[in-house]
């Protein structure tokens, strides 16, 4: 059902900083941090040829990464995001075999402005899972 890895999604508290690993140690191509405001956070897109990092920083009072920045003060796996051709269907197969989405199930739009829903990582393995309608 699911495609390639879209990309990872690493928490940190200063993207700028966080990419000069990426582009000075092991030059990579990364891009100048981008404002999301309606996301919450900044992000930088680390180019690799089979996928692409996202160095997410929060942005705002409530950025929905801030907890967990908070509990990972100096950055951590946020989320693997996994492309899928059809976002309902995923999502219905995945609820028929007991995988919660959360929210309210209905996909949103999300920072590359494609329909995504979010899996509870305490049905993934402890990861927070994306998926993304390709
Ligand atoms: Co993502």
């Amino acid at each position: 059902m699911i495609g390639r890895l879209n990309h990872v999604a690493i928490a940190v508290p200063d993207a700028a900083a966080a990419s000069m690993l990426y582009r000075d140690a092991l030059g990579v191509t990364v891009s100048a941090p981008i404002a999301l405001p309606e996301h919450g956070v900044h992000v930088v897109f680390v180019e690799l040829p089979n996928t692409r990092i996202e160095l997410i920083e929060p942005l705002g009072e409530n950025s929905p990464i801030a907890k967990f920045l908070g509990q990972h003060p100096q950055g951590a796996l946020h989320h693997l995001c996994f492309e899928v051709g059809d976002i309902a269907a995923a999502r219905d197969q995945l609820q028929r075999a007991g995988t919660r989405v959360l929210g309210e199930g209905e996909p949103k739009i999300g920072a590359h402005g494609k329909p995504v829903v979010f899996l509870n990582p305490k049905d993934c393995a402890g990861i927070l899972i994306e998926l993304e309608q390709a």
